[in-house]
């Protein structure tokens, strides 16, 4: 095993973590849209220098909509996969046991505290901002994939998750507190998520030879490659809806360039950012060096 993770402690950490969605949305706790809501390093919008101080906010705000509701998207297809996971040893190490019902019903958790933004979100914001999906088709594509590459695409998605929050979100005091609060709450269950997904990456890989393993690698690739086709269309739908909430219609060559600024800000936040972290590659090298090789191959297309 490459890191010390055990089910023990991670279920020991998030029992002692654990918060309910009232506490942390409704009433008082409602969104500032004056503010933010999404960092520099990840929103991307000063590079659109055709647009006001206040275009860029209303599409970063846009693009934080988006976040949350891709990420509501994402959990829809870890919630069965982690139960599917867990099924075949009910009986046998409770810990195990333990700590995947608590993942899977964190994931339910975070789901429905998605939606519960989306209403705040739509509520304040004024203009109906579509996102890519609907959540079971996206959710049975990836599904179809062979577990190891289902595996590896989580572990992958909660550790972006450790590092948009440590390196972008937490000392950054420009934005919106209530949004930075939901992204902090999801941020300390997810911990305990991409400790308990490295546990499963090395047990769905015990049994395999390298060539089965990199097999799986080629099927975590391909559903990258479906997530960069949804992320592609993302674009199309941040655009219209810029449009329509800032009431300014853009000429074809600003269109172009925000197409291409925008495509590059998505591919490093949902790919980039998870295929280039040490944790998710260190645990493929330890596979084999391949799948490591194989991955840092691709990645620079997502940076
Ligand atoms: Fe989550
Ligand atoms: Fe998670």
């Amino acid at each position: 095993m490459l890191d010390r993770y055990t089910y023990q402690s991670a279920l020991a950490a998030s029992e002692a973590i654990h918060w309910r969605i009232e506490d942390i949305i409704g009433g008082e706790k409602r969104l500032n849209f004056t503010l933010p809501f999404m960092p520099e390093s990840l929103a991307h919008t000063e590079p659109l220098t055709f647009l006001t101080k206040e275009e860029k906010r209303i599409l970063n705000q846009i693009r934080g909509n988006a976040y949350l509701c891709i990420f509501g998207l994402v959990e829809e297809f870890i919630l069965p996969f982690i139960l599917d996971h867990a099924r075949p040893q009910l009986r046998g190490d409770d810990y195990r046991v333990r700590a995947l019902l608590q993942f899977a019903g964190e994931e339910a958790k975070h789901i429905q505290l998605f939606k519960r933004f989306r209403q705040d979100f739509e509520e304040g914001f004024g203009t109906n901002c579509q996102v890519i999906g609907p959540p079971e088709a996206i959710a049975a594509e990836i599904l179809k994939h062979d577990p190891l590459g289902v595996a590896i695409t989580t572990l992958h998605i909660e550790w972006m998750v450790q590092r948009h929050y440590i390196d972008s979100i937490r000392d950054d005091q420009e934005l919106d507190p209530q949004f930075k609060s939901l992204l902090k709450h999801h941020w300390v269950e997810e911990v305990q998520h991409a400790k308990l997904d490295t546990l499963m990456v090395e047990a769905l890989a015990a049994e395999r030879s390298e060539a089965e393993i990199l097999r799986g690698v080629e099927e975590y690739l391909e559903i990258g490659g479906f997530i960069d086709g949804g992320l592609q269309q993302q674009v199309e739908f941040d655009l219209q809806s810029f449009e329509e909430a800032s009431r300014r219609t853009l000429t074809e060559v600003e269109r172009d360039v925000f197409r291409r600024v925008q495509l590059r800000a998505n591919r490093w936040t949902y790919l980039g950012t998870g295929m280039t972290h040490e944790k998710v590659l260190n645990t493929l090298g330890w596979l084999t060096l391949k799948a490591r090789q194989r991955v840092e191959s691709v990645s620079p297309a997502f940076c």
